[in-house]
């Protein structure tokens, strides 16, 4: 047990639902009386992480993670026990005094001087110097209410007011350098940003790292339209997703994720009240990206630009995507429009009706696949067929694959046969298998059963203290042996203490969790429990058996030999 009183960890614990700590990194939805969750623990297509609030504990049913509000909390955030034990506390409101490295807590002097010097480009865009900003950004439908929603500043044309601004606020010159805030020039520094429209941009957890600031000015054509901040220790352009902070219960209600490629086409569809958008910094996804994604939702819609280089990016995007076991859809524009200048010239509605449509990705890809093209050319439909064929593998529906090969087959006028033969088959699921297997064992059953009583009634736990000193499975061997000896501690036992209790027994705890998930029925009767105990008795003295006669073979003096024997009758008449 750590440190800390055990009572002030159950407290936290208590106060501390696992529901509502789980639904702020994960999106939860409601299937009978537990949630569920994309796992973040493994790579997951399906929602297989459920969330118990009357057990207060979480479990994947795929890659077996499990655990109490501390244990979600540790692992997710890759942090120990103490950490945990403090970010929940001080939730709550109940201060443990427990030290803990500072790596956690990052030195957050950089957060509060992105969110001064937001605030002051804020301020300068919506007073008098910043009208013609302003306008511009009226011109584009960009609202005041807007502005404020997504904190739209102005860099005014100046050399280092916000240079000045930090510095005067105590913060060093170097650490505004190395936000990027501050360039050094030969004799003096300058601000990096001027003469631009500032936007806030923020990490997935919602503080303000980095910026990233438009022209605005009819005549300023020849510099860069947009410059972002140049990557710093809170700054990965690779690890941030444009308004990810802002849609997590947005995602909950809508099941699917729109993407797009520029920051403006978020703000646009926010505008009109879809607000379930996200936008890369017009780089290519990185891993981090995604995983943030999938733990939202695996339902994914690309919105990109109608372009070639749109195309070509939903392409690739999309590929990445399925690779990663998502649902992908596609929304195709034409040649000259982004989502943002669509839905300003056709409305909203059209735009919807767009997204209602939806294009599987698949048939994206059909289509996609032809262009450049001549599809006139033996070689070119030669390698149009592979290049389609490898997509349609990727699928996992039967059914589908044969629809879609139907369609090539008849839109290239070639023989559905020389398709099929590209098929390649799909992988059973052996792990289910194997559950099952291990579930039909009637000793497995009973032990679990008996385990799972021995939580909800302790009497169940004199029961077993009594009748049974040794189960067959070893894991649940150790287990009933800890939940006797927590009984015997603490007079009691609550599923999520005990999880507390076991520390690092990842196993344990994975057990306990699994255990605790098996839909039983919620009262026992003793003539079941007396039943399961009789089954594991039975268990032991058929073990018992086996090695005796083991012995009996190897043994060479008789009268052993008669011994042993006798033994082993008066065990077998206790079996029926
Ligand atoms: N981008 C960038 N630097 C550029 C151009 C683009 O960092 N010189 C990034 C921006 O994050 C932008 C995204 O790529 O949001 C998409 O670019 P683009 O489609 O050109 O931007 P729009 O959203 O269409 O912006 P606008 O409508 O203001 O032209
Ligand atoms: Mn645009």
């Amino acid at each position: 047990m750590p440190l800390i009183e055990k009572e002030i960890i159950d407290k936290i614990r208590e106060a501390n639902n696992i529901v509502d700590v789980i639904g702020e990194y994960l999106s939860l939805t409601k299937k009978g009386r537990n949630f569920f969750a994309l796992c973040p623990f493994h790579d997951d297509n399906n929602p297989s992480l459920s969330v118990s609030s009357e057990k207060q504990i979480f479990k994947c049913f795929v890659c077996g993670e499990a655990g109490n509000v501390f244990n979600f909390l540790m692992k997710y955030k890759n942090i120990n026990f103490n950490e945990a034990l403090k970010i929940l506390g001080d939730k709550v409101g109940i201060h443990t005094n427990v030290k803990i490295e500072k790596k956690v807590y990052k030195d957050n002097s950089y957060y509060k001087m992105y969110e001064i010097i937001t605030k002051f480009y804020n301020l300068n865009l919506l007073s008098e110097r910043g009208k013609e900003a302003f306008n511009y950004l009226e011109k584009r439908k960009i609202t005041k209410e807007l502005i404020k929603r997504f904190q739209i500043g102005l860099a005014l044309d100046n050399k280092d007011l916000a240079t000045k601004l930090l510095s005067e606020k105590g913060y060093s010159v170097d650490s505004l350098i190395k936000l990027g805030i501050t360039n050094k020039g030969d004799y003096d520094y300058y601000d990096v940003f001027n003469n631009r429209i500032m936007f806030p941009l923020h990490n997935l957890d919602g503080e303000i790292v980095g910026f990233s600031g438009r022209i605005y000015k009819e005549n300023s054509t020849h510099t860069n339209k947009y410059i972002n901040s140049k990557e710093s220790e809170i700054f990965k352009k690779g690890e941030i997703l444009y308004n990810y902070h802002n849609i997590k219960n947005e995602i909950a209600k809508h099941k699917q994720i729109i993407i797009v490629e520029g920051f403006m086409d978020v703000i646009r569809l926010v505008s009109v009240g879809i607000e379930n958008v996200v936008a890369t910094m017009g780089t290519s996804f990185t891993k981090e990206q995604i995983k943030a994604i999938k733990r939202l939702t695996n339902n994914i819609f690309l919105s990109f630009d109608g372009d070639k280089a749109g195309l070509s990016a939903t392409y690739k995007t999309g590929i990445l995507f399925r690779k990663n076991g998502m649902d992908v859809n596609v929304i195709v524009l034409d040649n000259d429009s982004d989502p943002d200048s669509y839905i300003l010239e056709h409305g909203k509605d059209k735009y919807q009706i767009l997204i209602d449509k939806k294009i599987p990705f698949i048939e994206f890809v059909i289509d996609y696949l032809k262009k450049d093209k001549d599809l006139s050319k033996s070689v070119d439909q030669a390698l149009y067929i592979n290049e389609v064929m490898n997509e349609i593998n990727t699928i996992e529906d039967m059914t589908l694959k044969k629809i879609l090969i139907k369609r090539i087959s008849s839109d290239m006028n070639i023989d559905n046969e020389i398709l099929t033969s590209k098929l390649i088959g799909n992988k059973k699921d052996i792990k289910i298998k194997e559950i099952e297997d291990k579930l039909s064992n009637k000793y497995l059953k009973a032990e679990k059963n008996l385990i799972y009583y021995m939580f909800k009634y302790p009497e169940v736990i004199k029961i077993y203290e009594k009748n049974i000193s040794y189960l067959p499975t070893k894991e649940y061997r150790f287990l009933a042996n800890e939940i006797l000896y927590f009984y015997k501690n603490y007079g009691t036992i609550t599923f999520a203490d005990f999880i507390t209790y076991l520390e690092n027994k990842t196993d344990l705890i994975n057990l306990t969790c699994e255990i605790l998930n098996y839909n039983f029925k919620e009262d026992y009767s003793i003539e079941e429990i007396n039943d399961y105990i009789e089954v594991l008795k039975d268990y032991n003295i058929n073990k018992e058996i086996k090695r005796l006669e083991e012995e009996m073979k190897k043994e060479t003096d008789v009268q052993k030999k008669m011994d042993i024997l006798s033994k082993i009758m008066e065990f077998k008449k206790g079996v029926s």
